[in-house]
């Protein structure tokens, strides 16, 4: 017989068992404000070289996990990711985000889209989440993640970022129909996105739908809320065991909608009190977050007794440990170090 590997802490956290410490890791903890990103963004300038060929991407992944050693490893790469294998050409601008040349805003463009074939349009993302899975070993978990119908929708509608949201909603509150066809194949094939990295080896996947905060609530109900759905069911008939972690921006409004949308762990931001996050949710609901990313700018005092106070809110069970959104670009990194430090010897602490 072999040895039993024990799950690693995230992954036992987030199939709720009661563990010594929340698990830590934070949103975006690759990225621009490790400098050893920095310099090898200077190598490889392309936002799609540097996710795309899975040498850099491996490299990029493995930079926090090397540097602070954090419960979760998340795969680099970018919520836009699988459009070009749908047919929405994209790429990823300096500072400004996905730029999608043909936004998508008729009937005939969406009847053109085509099925994702992961194997085929992605074949990159099997060799990254392999080789983080054989790095990491059992000290941390793996993290896939994908973005939801309404984000996506936004970026294949609007063609970039927006402020305001005002194309998308025109075809939402005017064409409907055209809307509600990409939004259900968008869900699909985000289904066949996530069991594709459960295969390759992610043990846990969030879900961001960062732009349904943008919605207001009976419109995600009728947006956003039924196509999370429609993917968490999907993936949960093939694959039940993996923990699934839903993520809305600016989500106080929604927090209880977000809870029915088969997600088993609901991201909760800094604009609410963790404690009535837990009250709102129930106590039977797991939750991830929610520090304030600009936390990481105070003293180290004050970065501790933040830590201990979510952590005390957020109670012994169901809680994995992070910040409410992504780590903003001019943090210092000491700080992050010591935000991973602190929060690793909790169990000595609280
Ligand atoms: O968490 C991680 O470490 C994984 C990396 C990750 C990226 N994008 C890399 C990236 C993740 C999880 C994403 C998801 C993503 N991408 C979301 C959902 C998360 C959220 O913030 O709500 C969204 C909305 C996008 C779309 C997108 N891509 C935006 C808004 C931007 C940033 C524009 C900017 O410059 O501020 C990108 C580009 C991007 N994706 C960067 C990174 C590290 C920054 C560009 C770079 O490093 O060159």
């Amino acid at each position: 017989m072999g040895v039993t590997l024990t799950a690693p802490l995230l992954l036992r956290a987030a199939r709720g068992e009661v563990v010594d410490r929340p698990p830590v890791w934070m949103m975006r903890q690759a990225g621009r404000y490790m400098k050893a990103y920095r310099d090898l963004r200077e190598k490889y300038p392309s936002f799609r070289d540097r996710s795309e060929i899975p040498e850099v991407a491996i490299e990029v992944s493995l930079q926090p996990w090397r540097a602070f050693q954090p419960d979760g490893v998340i795969l680099f790469s970018d919520i836009v990711t699988p459009l070009p294998g749908l047919g929405i050409d994209m790429d990823i601008a300096e500072g400004k985000g996905p730029i999608i040349h043909s936004p998508i805003r008729t009937q005939e463009q969406v009847n053109n889209l085509r099925s994702l074939d992961p194997e085929a349009s992605l074949p990159f993302i099997k060799t990254i989440l392999q080789a983080l899975r054989q790095e990491v070993g059992n000290k941390s978990t793996v993290l896939g993640f994908v973005g939801a119908p309404w984000t996506l929708a936004a970026y294949a509608v609007e063609g970039k970022g927006s402020k305001t949201y005002s194309i998308i909603k025109n075809m939402a509150f005017s064409e409907p129909t055209t809307l509600h066809q990409l939004l259900a194949k968008l869900a699909d094939e985000i289904a066949v996105y996530v069991r594709y990295q459960i295969d390759c080896g992610a043990q846990v996947v969030q879900m961001f739908d960062s732009w349904a905060g943008q919605l207001s609530p009976q419109d995600y109900d009728t947006f956003a809320l039924p196509y999370q759905q429609r993917v968490f069911q999907q993936v949960k008939q093939t694959h039940p065991d993996t923990p699934l972690i839903l993520l809305v921006s600016g989500s106080a409004g929604v927090l209880e909608r977000m809870a029915k949308s088969g997600a088993d762990i609901v991201t909760v931001d800094w604009a609410v009190d963790m404690a009535d996050a837990r009250a709102r949710l129930g106590k039977h609901v797991k939750v991830q977050g929610n520090l304030d990313p600009g936390v990481l700018f105070g003293s180290k005092q004050f970065i501790r007794d933040r830590i201990l106070d979510t952590v005390r809110k957020a109670g012994n069970w169901g809680h994995i440990l992070n910040l409410g959104h992504g780590v903003l670009p001019e943090t210092p990194e000491e700080n992050v170090a010591f935000f991973f430090e602190t929060a690793k010897q909790l169990n000595a602490l609280v």
